[in-house]
């Protein structure tokens, strides 16, 4: 396949990587993450393969939602640096090749803001309408509630104008009032501002809540956005949290316009993933693959398995989340909400390491945008000392002493001990041992990066042969990459025919050394191992692999 596709669409076969800067590297020895230390790190990424960073909320906070609680859009919090840090941040990944980009939070801001302030001084202020208010509003299904733990509604009342405002997560993050146009011209001034300081793009939170509200037709605001922002960088990405049913999620990409989000996470074939890890048997996630709708021309699916919240489950069935549950976090204290894991995959999967390179093996070779919650490539695990889903988001872990700051770590939840301690997961420890996580997730970044019909080509789920394995193929303007993943901790038997290729083929194996004759009547055999995992690239047996991915033949 051309590469040259992959430089204009660029996030069609990106590496997403998503950190917090409070959580990455203190670089000033005060005990807090900063975008200094961040900087200092960039290399880590860069050799890593990661082609772009996504920053978790930096801006002023009071921190009661982890800075997804936001005072100002326009600065950066003086707990992690300055504008200027930040920019010398962005210039310095840049120069690597990595692109930046950024939470955008609008749905709401933090009560502490001074545009809420200036709302609830009373029913004629000028900032009034850009919240949303209501004198009696109607009670809220139970079911409609995000965080029931904290909270048993989504309107709360102001006690001096005696009107509630909406809230659709915590009580202290009102929701903006999307129908003001002040508001929608508010949030093109904060996209333009941190795209002229260099941002690629934006991670749109709770995108389903920010548009709800708005009368007539919502997602032509979507797409007034989308056009903004490429009006002013025409690369530049929406990458949408947008938990929806397939069908539904269809119309947040626009629908066969796609001129909304650019990209959506998919939660459903994430939750597929992990039933599928569960049962040690794929066939949930063939059946996400078969049913995942493509997305409209130049949009993408991203794909994780991994974020910073509960490894939500809500969109399995009741009996398929008992399940996982029972697999993966069986106690009380690993769940939260009654729907979701507060773990890390390491501890979830007992630090099993074969099935550790097999869950990123499958990430990487899914059709979509691979994105990382950071320390996914070295195993880190979590603290459930940590509130809620906080339990994950754990400083990261770069020498046997940590590594995160010369001093004690002042970051929400610190590190845990025991196995997954600094001592047993680190970035340098890891870097020296050719069979650690980390030097397996590089490299199957640097095949991923140099197969891209893994993650656009047109995708077949093929019948493999054997229950616990999966076998997709991934065409693209003539070459053929084919993944084999065996979910079960036993040896497998695959058995799969490839249609079409002649027989003059052969099979390279992008993994590991070696390569299979295809003969010609294109059926498959071998024995695969315990959670093994296979990515088989087909070339005619006298052309170099660069040519059959260059000249697509
Ligand atoms: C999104 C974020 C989550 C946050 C919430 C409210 O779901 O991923 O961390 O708490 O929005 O902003």
């Amino acid at each position: 396949m051309r590469l040259t596709y992959t430089a204009d669409l660029w996030w069609k076969n990106a590496v997403v990587y998503c950190l917090d800067v409070e959580t990455y590297k203190d670089g000033n020895g005060d005990g807090v993450g900063d975008f200094r230390g961040l900087t200092q790190q960039v290399d880590h990424l860069d050799r890593l393969g990661v082609t772009c960073i996504w920053l978790m909320p930096f801006f002023p906070t009071p921190g009661r939602d982890d800075g997804y609680d936001i005072t100002d859009f326009y600065s950066v919090d003086p707990r992690l640096g300055t504008l200027g840090d930040f920019v010398e941040f962005v210039r310095t990944a840049k120069d690597r090749g990595i692109r930046v980009i950024a939470d955008l939070v609008v749905n709401h801001t933090s009560d502490e803001h001074p545009w809420f302030k200036e709302a609830r001084a009373g029913r004629d202020a000028a900032k009034r309408d850009w919240y949303v208010w209501k004198d009696d509003p109607d009670p809220v299904d139970p079911e409609a509630i995000v965080f029931p733990d904290k909270e048993d509604g989504v309107w709360e009342l102001d006690k001096k104008s005696g009107q509630y405002y909406l809230h659709s997560f915590y009580r202290f993050q009102p929701d903006l009032n999307l129908d003001n146009p002040e508001v929608r011209d508010e949030i093109a001034r904060i996209l333009g501002f941190w795209m002229q300081l260099g941002l690629s793009g934006f991670r749109v939170d709770a995108v389903p809540f920010l548009i709800e509200g708005i009368r007539g037709d919502p997602h032509s605001y979507l797409a007034d956005l989308r056009a903004f922002m490429n009006r002013r960088d025409g690369g530049a990405i929406l990458l949408g949290e947008v938990n929806l049913p397939y069908p539904d999620l269809m119309r947040y990409f626009g629908d066969g316009n796609g001129d909304e989000v650019t990209m959506c996470f998919d939660f459903i074939g994430m939750q597929r993933f992990h039933l599928s890890m569960a049962r040690q048997n794929p066939q949930a996630l063939a059946d996400a693959l078969s049913q995942r709708p493509a997305p409209p021309k130049d949009c993408h699916w991203a794909t994780f398995v991994r974020n910073h919240d509960e490894l939500t489950l809500d969109k399995l069935t009741d009996a398929e989340r008992q399940e996982v549950f029972a697999a993966f976090g069986p106690k009380k204290d690993m769940q939260v909400f009654d729907r979701g894991l507060r773990r890390r995959l390491p501890p979830m999967l007992d630090g099993d390491l074969r099935r550790l390179k097999l869950a990123y093996s499958v990430l990487f070779s899914l059709p979509g945008t691979p994105v990382l919650f950071y320390g996914e490539e070295i195993g880190l695990g979590e603290n459930l000392k940590g509130e809620g889903r906080m339990a994950v988001r754990i400083p990261m872990q770069w020498t046997p002493d940590g590594g995160f700051s010369p001093v004690a770590a002042k970051t929400p939840v610190p590190s845990p001990t025991g196995k997954y301690g600094p001592r047993n997961v680190n970035v340098d420890a890891q870097r020296r041992d050719p069979d650690s996580l980390l030097r397996w997730v590089t490299m199957l970044i640097e095949r991923y990066r140099e197969s891209p019909e893994l993650a656009w080509g047109d995708y077949d789920v093929l019948a493999s042969g054997d229950e616990a394995v999966l076998v997709h193929r991934a065409d693209a303007e003539g070459g053929t990459v084919v993944a084999v993943h065996n979910f079960a901790d036993r040896e497998a038997e695959v058995d799969f025919v490839l249609k079409g290729l002649d027989g003059r083929r052969v099979l390279t194996d992008l993994l590991v050394d070696g390569t299979l004759d295809l003969p010609a009547d294109g059926r498959v055999r071998f024995t695969l191992e315990p959670y093994g995992t296979r990515w088989l690239r087909s070339a005619a047996p006298d052309q170099p692999l660069e040519d059959a991915s260059a000249k697509g033949s």
